[in-house]
C-alpha cells in the first residue's frame, strides 16, 4: 500500500496543472477508499512543482488588469482566480503532507477534501479561460501566493491562521462583490461558478477554524488571542473591512475573532 505522505509528496512535485488535478483527485478517492496507510515517511518539499508558464511576477510588477468589461479585463481576472486556485491545490496538500500525522486522521480527511475541492475550483476555471479563447498560462501571475505557506511552515496553529482563517476568509468578504459585477456583465455561467467556489470556501474556513480551535485547547491558549498574535507574527497583508460577516459566521469566525485587529 502507498503511504498518504507518498501520494501527496508526488501531487505536490508533479509541475503540470492537468496532471497535478488529477493526481490529487486520485489520491483523495484512494484515501476515501482506505487504500493509502496513515503513514508520514517523506518530508514535503519547500517548493511545489510550478509550470513553466503562468511566468511568476512580484505583485507590483503585475501589469493592471484594466476595466473589467474588456474582453482583456475578463480574461485577467480568470487567470487571476485560475491561478489562487491553483496555488490553493497545494497549500491543502501541504495542510495535509506536513501537518497530518500530528493532527490525526479526521484533520487528514478535512483538508484532503480541501484539495479535491481546489482541484475543482481550478478545473472550472481553466475551462472558463478556454470558453473564452485562453488558457491559464497565458498571463503572468502574482509569484507571492505561495509565501505564507513558507512562513508557517513550522506551526500548524500559525499555518491554520493565516492560510484558512486569513487567506480563504478574504475570499468569503470579495467573492460576493465579484460574483454581482460578472452577473451584472450577463455571464451568468460565471456568477455561478463563483457561487460554487464561495460555497465551497465557507467549509474550507469552518475547518480551519475548527481545527485551530482544537489545537488551541491542547495547548491551553486561548483561541482569539493567538489567532491574534499569529497573524501579527506571520502575515505581512492586513485584516481589513468591509467582512462578510454572514459568510464568516457560517464558516465559524465570530466577530470577535477578527474585529480586533482590523
Ligand atoms: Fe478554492
Ligand atoms: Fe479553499
Amino acid at each position: 500500500m502507498t503511504t498518504v505522505a507518498a501520494a501527496i509528496h508526488a501531487a505536490l512535485l508533479e509541475s503540470d496543472p492537468r496532471a497535478k488535478v488529477m493526481r490529487t483527485r486520485a489520491l483523495v478517492r484512494e484515501w476515501r477508499a482506505g487504500r493509502l496507510d496513515f503513514v508520514f515517511d517523506l518530508t514535503m518539499p519547500d517548493e511545489p512543482g510550478r509550470p513553466a508558464e503562468p511566468v511568476l511576477l512580484p505583485p507590483s510588477q503585475m501589469p493592471k488588469r484594466g476595466r473589467g468589461h474588456s474582453e482583456r479585463g475578463r480574461i485577467a481576472l480568470w487567470h487571476a482566480l485560475a491561478h489562487i486556485e491553483f496555488v490553493a491545490i497545494d497549500l491543502a496538500l501541504d495542510m495535509v503532507g506536513r501537518f497530518g500525522d500530528a493532527m490525526g486522521r479526521q484533520f487528514v480527511s478535512d483538508f484532503l477534501g480541501v484539495a479535491a475541492d481546489e482541484a475543482m475550483h481550478f478545473e472550472l476555471l481553466a475551462r472558463k479561460l478556454r470558453s473564452l479563447g485562453s488558457h491559464y498560462g497565458a498571463l503572468p501571475a502574482h509569484s507571492g501566493l505561495w509565501d505564507a505557506a513558507h512562513e508557517t511552515r513550522n506551526d500548524v496553529a500559525a499555518r491554520l491562521a493565516v492560510v484558512p482563517m486569513v487567506l480563504e476568509a478574504r475570499g468569503l468578504d470579495v467573492t460576493p462583490a465579484t460574483r454581482d459585477r460578472v452577473r451584472a456583465a450577463g455571464d451568468e455561467n460565471g456568477a455561478r461558478i463563483l457561487q460554487r467556489i464561495l460555497d465551497d470556501e465557507i467549509r474550507h474556513v469552518r475547518f480551519g477554524a475548527t481545527h485551530f480551535t482544537a489545537v488551541c485547547k491542547d495547548r491551553g491558549e486561548s483561541a482569539e488571542i493567538l489567532w491574534k498574535t499569529l497573524v501579527e507574527r506571520h502575515f505581512r497583508g492586513s485584516v481589513k473591512p468591509p467582512f462578510n460577516d454572514s459568510a464568516r459566521s457560517a464558516a465559524g469566525l465570530s466577530r470577535s475573532f477578527y474585529a480586533g485587529v482590523a
